[in-house]
């Protein structure tokens, strides 16, 4: 079960066929919706535009990021379909936004005239989405004053209210409560809306859980981000569909020495051995995105047993106790997100032991990590969910 590392140091390799059943997944739930994409801090750390290009090839063509620079890149890496900038812009940069042709978020009032001015006066009126705060706290117009903002003539001329969105706060609680008040809250927006003679055909809400678990939220388009990548933070107790991780990470044992009783592990010396142990040296730290939480605390494979994180995680190198494991060799691999043999670690695993949720693990995995793209099989359809 030793694997000889395939890259040098420490790389990440991307499923492209696993990302493949996780669509299949959303369009299992969501069969009437149109998939909205999100690809925002470069595809949650999985490389936005190879996710993208693979998402394109699964007939989704709809993307959303959060920055006007992450649209940016994505234009000029040549993707040609809709993108929506979810995030916070700022007036200053509305003519950017036009001229890649990037979809804003317009999340108060006051936006709207400011966006207009930067629209063309001869253009075909430009797609603009709509945020409505409904209990997330965060950004978006208050229901109340969507009347106002229905009859603002823009939306007559200049611009085409393209979509009405809003974001849930609390959609992987099992109480519903929150939920369902904010979608009340959204779908008297909508009427609104409606009523003034507006219809966006872009209508959202759901993210990644409420696509699991919320029917009602299903609009016209759906924002999946975490379920993609084959997570979810559902409790246990919800049932949820078998999604599949499709990041693996792995470093390669860069040196390997024997300690004694008393002898001690890295910075401050918050390991001193017990007995006498064997460790493995992993070009991998915290500057990668391998949090130093993890000290003392964390697990990798090796040999396809779990190997423990010694001391304190250093910014390039991490050490792992391997004296458990016989024939360990220096230019094996370690698994630090993945499966070897029997055992397996997931981004949740790590996130469990830092304390934090798998969307910080995944997006915390350095630039420096080189990627590697397992592609498509050629005339892959997205295979059904019960596969
Ligand atoms: C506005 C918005 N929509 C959708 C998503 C996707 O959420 P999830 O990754 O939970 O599916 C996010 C992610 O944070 C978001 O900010």
């Amino acid at each position: 079960m030793y694997t000889p590392s395939q890259f040098p140091s420490t790389s990440v390799s991307v499923d492209l066929n696993a990302l493949a059943q996780n669509v299949a997944h959303v369009r299992r739930f969501a069969p009437r919706s149109e998939v909205l994409a999100v690809v925002k801090a470069n595809a949650y750390g999985h490389g936005a535009l190879e996710v993208t290009r693979a998402l394109q090839q699964l007939a989704v063509h709809r993307f959303a990021v959060a920055t006007v620079e992450e649209g940016m890149a994505l234009r000029q890496d040549g993707i040609q379909d809709a993108i929506l900038v979810m995030g916070a812009t700022l007036p200053s940069q509305f003519q950017t936004l036009v001229a890649h042709r990037l979809t804003p978020v317009l999340y108060r009032a006051d936006m709207v005239p400011a966006f207009a001015v930067a629209v063309p006066s001869d253009a075909t009126p430009y797609p603009v989405h709509i945020k409505i705060e409904t209990g997330m706290g965060r950004l978006g117009l208050l229901p109340q004053e969507i009347p106002d903002l229905a009859g603002m003539p823009f939306f007559r001329a200049t611009l085409r209210l393209e979509g009405l969105m809003t974001h849930l706060a609390d959609a992987d609680n099992p109480d519903a409560a929150h939920t369902e008040q904010q979608l009340a809250g959204y779908q008297q927006s909508l009427d609104t809306v409606h009523q003034r003679g507006l219809s966006p055909p872009l209508t959202h809400a759901a993210n990644s859980a409420a696509i699991m678990t919320y029917p009602a939220s299903l609009y016209s388009a759906v924002r999946p981000g975490i379920m993609l990548y084959g997570y979810h933070t559902l409790s246990n107790a919800r049932s949820a569909p078998e999604l599949h991780p499709i990041l693996s990470w792995n470093a390669t044992i860069a040196h390997l020495h024997n300690i004694q009783p008393g002898d001690s592990v890295s910075y401050n010396r918050t390991f001193v051995a017990s007995r006498p142990s064997r460790i493995a040296v992993l070009p991998v730290g915290y500057a990668d995105g391998y949090n130093r939480l993890l000290s003392n605390r964390g697990m990798v494979l090796i040999g396809g047993r779990r190997a423990p994180v010694v001391g304190r995680v250093c910014m390039d190198m991490t050490m792992v106790d391997v004296t458990d494991i016989p024939g360990v060799q220096v230019g094996h691999d370690a698994i630090l997100i993945g499966q070897q043999g029997q055992e397996r670690i997931t981004a949740a695993d790590l996130a469990a032991w830092q304390q934090t949720i798998p969307y910080e693990v995944l997006c915390a995995i350095g630039q420096r990590v080189p990627r590697h793209y397992l592609p498509l099989r050629p005339g892959i359809e997205p295979p059904s969910p019960t596969q």
